[in-house]
């Protein structure tokens, strides 16, 4: 049996992130006001959270970007190369990676994600399930820059599949998309056969899309005012979860859904070296999510350099689907 192999490649240092906080908190309140990166999300209450979202009614991405890779694996696994590298950038659990090991038959998976020790436990345990398969847990912070270190395999070893699954591609702007894209289609490498396989979330109606980022529960809710917990943590505000509601809105110039934190009362933040006032209904940008059409994503796609890529959607049609998931060859 194999055993995996784990490096750790940037770590920021915790006055490197308080200072990061520190400016999105204090940014001119006009025109953005503050705002915090949807990286700081995922602690581990949030990343539970997270999970949690992915089985309401409402969050309809999962499931349905699920459905796609089930209806059509046997094309996906007609298409994409046997035998290369499986690259999965956001691994997380490793979940749907490994759920597609049979259909994309890789013969080495590196797991990215921005800390290795959340991959530790879970390749462990894919090892035992796979025992022949090369692993290798990579923790990097792939939203900078990719920079795959030489563990993840030499490019030239054989052909590479990049996984970038879950539409996390939204949280990039599409200048951020564009230039992120450019890089995965560097880190494909020269072998012929290699590419992407993405999922990338939909425009559709605003009451839908709002509805799955302020559901009935209250769980996504939850996910964006752990923010306040967190940022007390991390930079010693004394927010209150009181004194901020969670609010979802589908922005249809910039075609994405924006999650804020919005102040309920007049109010003073302060922190060790620093204070601002917030006045009633101003807001702490946290998230968004990109909305493609899949035109639109197409396009760019081959702007990164890629070749037109082969799309499924969870309906007969692609102009009706809710989701895509994308092939795109380097
Ligand atoms: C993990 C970025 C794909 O944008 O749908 C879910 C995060 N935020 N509900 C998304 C999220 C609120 C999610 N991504």
């Amino acid at each position: 049996m194999k055993t995996p192999v784990f490096i750790q490649l940037h770590h920021d240092s915790a006055e490197h992130i308080r200072q990061e906080l520190v400016l999105g908190l204090t940014a001119n309140p006009q025109p953005g006001g503050a705002t915090v990166s949807p990286k700081f999300l995922y602690d581990a209450l949030g990343s539970r959270l997270f999970e949690a979202i992915t089985e309401l009614p409402e969050y309809y991405p999962t499931r349905t970007e699920a459905a796609i890779f089930k209806a059509h694996a046997e094309v996906m696994a007609r298409v994409v190369p046997p035998g290369a590298t499986l690259i999965d950038l956001g691994a997380g659990n490793c979940g749907k990676a490994a759920g597609l090991f049979g259909v994309l038959a890789p013969s080495r998976y590196v797991a990215v994600d921005i800390s290795v020790d959340f991959l530790r436990a879970t390749l462990a345990s894919l090892q035992r399930q796979y025992p022949a398969l090369t692993l290798v847990g990579v923790g990097l912070d792939f939203s900078h820059t990719l920079a795959l270190p030489p563990e993840a395999g030499a490019p030239d070893a054989g052909p590479r599949l990049l996984f970038y699954p879950g539409s996390s591609i939204g949280n990039f702007t599409p200048a951020q998309a564009l230039v992120f894209l450019r890089q995965v289609r560097a880190a494909c490498g020269p072998v012929a056969g290699s590419g992407l396989l993405i999922g990338v979330d939909l425009v559709k109606d605003a009451a839908e899309l709002e509805a799955a980022y302020d559901d009935a529960l209250g769980v996504t809710a939850a996910f964006n005012r752990n923010l306040i917990y967190k940022l007390n943590r991390l930079v010693g505000t004394d927010l209150r979860l009181a004194d901020w509601a969670h609010h979802a809105l589908f922005n249809h110039m910039e075609s994405r859904i924006e999650m804020h934190l919005v102040a309920q009362r007049d109010l003073t933040v302060q922190w060790p070296g620093g204070r601002r006032a917030f006045s009633r209904g101003e807001r702490i940008h946290t998230e968004n999510s990109y909305k493609w059409t899949v035109p639109g994503f197409s396009q760019l796609l081959r702007e990164a350099g890629f070749a037109e890529p082969l799309v499924w959607t969870d309906a007969p049609t692609v102009d009706a689907g809710r989701f895509a998931v994308m092939w795109a060859g380097a």
